[in-house]
């Protein structure tokens, strides 16, 4: 991480900074971006968390899931992201399978935080307590992934909204508390009803960043692709394209920016609901 402060008036985002936004109700803006252009951009807009997400898998590599991503892969679009960015905090994923076991976690994360990674993102629920508490006593801190978890793609059978059943987000709203208890300091909650996202806001205390999963999470994400409409195909429900009503990518990542903190987005429009 550089701590040039290329803007002494907006410092280096840390994991205690996203705890203050959550807790005076500042909501947090993130993105993804997988290289050191977009990274810069998107944090001159003022962005709060990059994230070098391994939707790469899709995006960049052009694959159908993000399953063959590796963690090579990971740790070269990392360096890429770090060199770019000066403020935003910088968030990376661990790719499929590789965090079957603690220690097999903690070697492939050292690789992510030394390529420059503040903390790594791990998708899954109760199971990876273990894995969060290990990774956490070596000093690497731990995002946890909740919801739709797009590497268990495969056995989910297919890009499904989750937690729909009351039975389904009780299971959700109590994994999100083990993972806070074993000692993950962050959470992404994608494509839940926006009631789910809500309760399991409230029932934790670290911040949580939805996709998909309502506006009352203590933040937002996009896949950057998305927020520009550069992706082919139809785009999920909850996304939006911010390059349509804009002149330049920099104008459509402050319009994005500018609209999660205010509340705007997501609207209604983006948003899940529960079975009735
Ligand atoms: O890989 C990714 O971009 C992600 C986001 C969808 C949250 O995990």
């Amino acid at each position: 991480m550089s701590y040039l402060q290329e803007n002494p008036s907006r410092p280096v985002m840390t994991i205690s900074h996203l705890q203050e936004m959550r807790s005076r109700g500042e909501k947090i803006t993130t993105l993804t971006a997988y290289d050191a252009s977009f990274a810069a951009l998107m944090d001159r807009a003022g962005i709060d968390v990059i994230l070098v997400g391994d939707s790469l898998g899709n995006v960049i590599q052009g694959h159908t899931s993000t399953t063959p991503v590796t963690i090579a892969d990971m740790v070269y679009h990392v360096s890429a992201v770090a060199r770019g960015r000066h403020h935003a905090f910088l968030l990376a994923d661990m790719p499929f399978a590789s965090y079957g076991n603690p220690d097999q976690a903690l070697e492939n994360a050292a690789a992510l935080m030394r390529a420059g990674a503040q903390m790594v993102k791990l998708e899954g629920g109760r199971h990876l307590a273990n894995t969060v508490k290990h990774l956490v006593e070596h000093g690497v801190p731990v995002c946890a992934h909740l919801g739709l978890m797009p590497q268990s793609v495969h056995t989910m059978g297919g890009f499904k909204v989750q937690g729909k059943s009351p039975e389904a987000a009780q299971l959700a709203i109590e994994d999100a508390q083990i993972l806070e208890k074993a000692g993950a300091q962050l959470l992404v909650l994608e494509a839940i009803p926006s009631t789910l996202g809500q309760k399991i806001t409230q029932a934790i205390s670290i911040p949580t960043i939805g996709i998909g999963a309502g506006p009352d999470c203590s933040g937002q994400v996009l896949v950057m692709h998305d927020l520009l409409g550069a992706f082919p195909g139809r785009a999920p429900k909850f996304v939006k394209n911010f390059l349509a009503t804009s002149n330049s990518i920099e104008e459509a990542f402050k319009t994005y920016i500018a609209e999660v903190k205010k509340g705007q987005f997501p609207g209604p429009e983006h948003c899940f609901k529960a079975d009735a």
